[in-house]
């Protein structure tokens, strides 16, 4: 991992970690070319129209350039007729549709999977933007066809103030001390917080490759729902703590901390926090992204063991897995998955993004009925060897 790396201009991922991750902007020239030759902006105006996709239209009025408006997907064509001069679109989980844009999150491969959230394209012309503001969230901006000039600011906070009365969150005013035009293949880390103003130099794709993780509300919740479903946990507790007496309106320290105490033992005598937790990381961005398959049985994968297929992931399915006392657990969109030993190697790899050859190796009923179960819930999908490199 201490290599050198083009992605990031030459320094090794540890040094980025170390310095600027979650801490300070990194600007890569050139840094993704093969990016450029991805999408166009018809591909986006294109896909913004399709139902399925999460979009949002972002204009900003001729007369005002202040007010602004959103409209949400889905998108039709009549929201595009009477443009301002100012507009935006953005479209979400893009890498769900192009299995070229969803490989090139391996060039990030120092950022585990769990961490990934989508990528997202913003198209805009000249002068486009999505205004002054900031994310909670880490990003690379790959800028993919034109050019964007970005500006960098101040870090913000949770009480950072934003302008009022307006759909998005935006910033009244940024202390600038980056200022560049980035072109295609040239990257600009942001991390979360800082405050950043990307507007479109001409006709302009933008590529966010955005980062998530969870909180702990969105945690304790999963742990409730995981509690929730073991019905033994609704009967009453046992009440062996009248042990004195004590005002009728007071619930003693001892009866709380009794209380606690059996609410701490539940939560740590039961896998319930790793089950919990991991289902949480493992839910996928958009559930209606996860292709319908086509049902596929273990004499179907028989048939073409050889015949040059391979397993990769599904690009809107989550495959995550973690490893106790030695053996490996695996959980999938959102729920843990049970699979024989002999499988686990290779769920193993498919999580940690390789590509599986479909031969004689997987010539085992148990490994068979796997990928036959993983395939049938889109988990993962079989490609042909030249497609899917
Ligand atoms: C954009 O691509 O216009 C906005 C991306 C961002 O600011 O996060
Ligand atoms: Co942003």
């Amino acid at each position: 991992m201490s290599q050198p790396l083009d992605v990031l201009g030459g320094i090794s991922a540890e040094q980025f970690l170390a310095e600027y991750w979650q801490k300070k902007p990194l600007l890569v020239r050139n840094a993704l070319p093969e990016i450029a030759d991805i999408l166009e902006p018809s591909d986006i105006m294109e896909l913004a129209l399709d139902e399925n996709v999460n979009a949002r239209l972002i204009k900003q009025k001729d007369k005002d350039p202040n007010q602004w408006s959103v409209k949400s997907s889905p998108l039709i064509k009549a929201d595009f007729q009477k443009m301002p001069k100012l507009w935006s679109v953005l479209i979400q989980a893009v890498d769900h549709y192009s299995f070229d844009l969803a490989a090139l999150w391996k060039k990030f491969p120092f950022i585990p999977q769990w961490r990934r959230d989508d990528i997202m394209v913003s198209y805009a012309p000249q002068g486009g933007s999505v205004g002054k503001h900031f994310d909670f969230y880490d990003v690379f901006l790959v800028q993919g066809y034109g050019h964007r000039r970005w500006q960098l600011g101040q870090m913000c906070n949770a009480d950072t103030e934003f302008v009022a009365g307006q759909p998005l969150r935006l910033l009244p005013e940024m202390d600038i001390h980056f200022d560049e035009v980035l072109a295609p293949g040239d990257l600009l880390y942001v991390p979360p917080g800082l405050a950043h103003y990307g507007v479109a130099e001409d006709d302009c794709l933008t590529y966010s490759f955005g980062f998530r993780m969870p909180n702990v509300t969105d945690m304790m919740d999963r742990v409730s729902d995981k509690f929730l479903e073991n019905s033994a946990l609704k009967n009453p507790l046992l009440d062996i703590i009248r042990d004195q007496q004590s005002a009728i309106g007071q619930v003693t320290e001892n009866e709380l901390e009794y209380l606690k105490t059996k609410l701490f033992e539940h939560l740590q005598n039961s896998n319930i926090l790793e089950d919990a937790i991991m289902s949480l990381m493992s839910e996928p961005k958009y559930l209606d992204n996860i292709p319908e398959a086509e049902e596929i049985g273990t004499g179907d994968l028989e048939a073409v063991l050889e015949q040059g297929y391979q397993l990769l992931m599904e690009p809107a399915s989550r495959l995550l897995y973690t490893e106790q006392d030695g053996q490996l657990l695996f959980w999938a969109n959102g729920e843990a998955i049970c699979t024989s030993d002999a499988s686990a190697s290779y769920l193993k790899r498919l999580a940690d993004g390789e590509l599986i050859l479909l031969d004689e190796n997987l010539a085992d009923n148990d490994i068979l009925e796997d990928i036959a179960h993983l395939l049938n819930e889109s988990i993962v999908m079989l490609a042909p060897t030249d497609d899917a490199e």
